[in-house]
């Protein structure tokens, strides 16, 4: 048994420590936001946030999380009521297939929880480790810029 700490929920679940959290958020707790792209830790689908830190679930056993405070898309809106970088995104039209994208949003808020005013430089640098097999990183940069100029709301 091990207990996550997920969204500000706590949850014990009966599985194998080893078991990556992508899929112990994606089929123990039915948060489906991060998806299994590569499996490898080389495409940024399954990023979620763990301890403020922007991680690949896949590569991340679930028995290692402990306490440290795990975030998903989930955690930042939701259709009726999207949050700011989710409602960037649509503005901008930032998904084409949209697999990538749950990982896409989770990386570009960890970068402006601690960075409000990060530069072009810097948001793209940042984001560089998830792809976009679609192409679409020029609306996604767009969608976050469009937050900086708005100003990150915490
Ligand atoms: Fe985790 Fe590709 S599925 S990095």
């Amino acid at each position: 048994m091990i207990t996550l700490n997920v969204n500000g929920t706590r949850h014990s679940l009966d599985i194998d420590p080893d078991m990556p959290l992508l899929y112990a958020l994606r089929n123990h707790l039915e948060l489906n936001a991060a998806k299994y792209g590569c499996g490898l830790g080389q495409c940024g689908a399954c990023t979620v946030i763990v301890d403020n830190k922007p991680v690949f679930s896949c590569l991340v056993p679930s028995g290692s999380v402990g306490e440290r405070a795990v975030r998903t898309l989930e955690s930042l809106g939701s259709p009726q009521a999207p949050g700011q970088l989710q409602q960037a995104f649509i503005n901008e039209q930032a998904a084409q297939c949209g697999y990538c994208i749950a990982g896409m949003i989770m990386r570009a808020q960890a970068l402006l929880e601690h960075n409000k005013t990060p530069d072009e430089k810097t948001i793209r640098e940042h984001m560089a480790p998830n792809l976009c097999r679609c192409g679409t990183h020029m609306r996604i940069l767009a969608a976050i810029k469009a937050v900086v100029a708005q100003g990150v709301k915490s």
